[in-house]
């Protein structure tokens, strides 16, 4: 398990949630009422985008579209979209047995 800690733009609120392998941060957003807006949930509007802590270690590759959206703005890893982004479905071995590991995600 990975907890997913969401912080919002003024670092003022956060919430932490329980993700498993595959969770849609959206999902875990909506299921706990993280700090983070959402508007399109398609990849075009920008507002749920998200500096992620390790991007790359717990979070699955983003797809077509998000690439796409990041590009177009001249981003890249940390940022990521709340409303594309996954948990890896193969978590790293020593977090796939742990409850400690902790994933942030702050309103950019
Ligand atoms: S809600 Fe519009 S890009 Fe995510």
């Amino acid at each position: 398990m990975v907890e997913v800690v969401f912080t919002d733009a003024a670092g003022e609120s956060s919430i932490a949630c329980p993700g498993k392998p595959g969770d849609a941060l959206a999902d875990l957003c909506d299921d706990h009422e993280a700090p983070i807006p959402f508007a399109c949930r398609g990849a075009s509007c920008g507002a749920c985008l998200v500096v992620v802590d390790d991007p790359h270690y717990l979070l699955s590759d983003p797809e077509v579209d998000e690439r796409d959206f990041l590009a177009g703005r001249n981003l890249s890893a940390p940022h990521r979209l709340t409303c594309q982004a996954r948990l890896k479905t193969r978590l790293p071995e020593v977090q796939a047995h742990s409850t400690s590991v902790q994933l942030h995600v702050r309103v950019s």
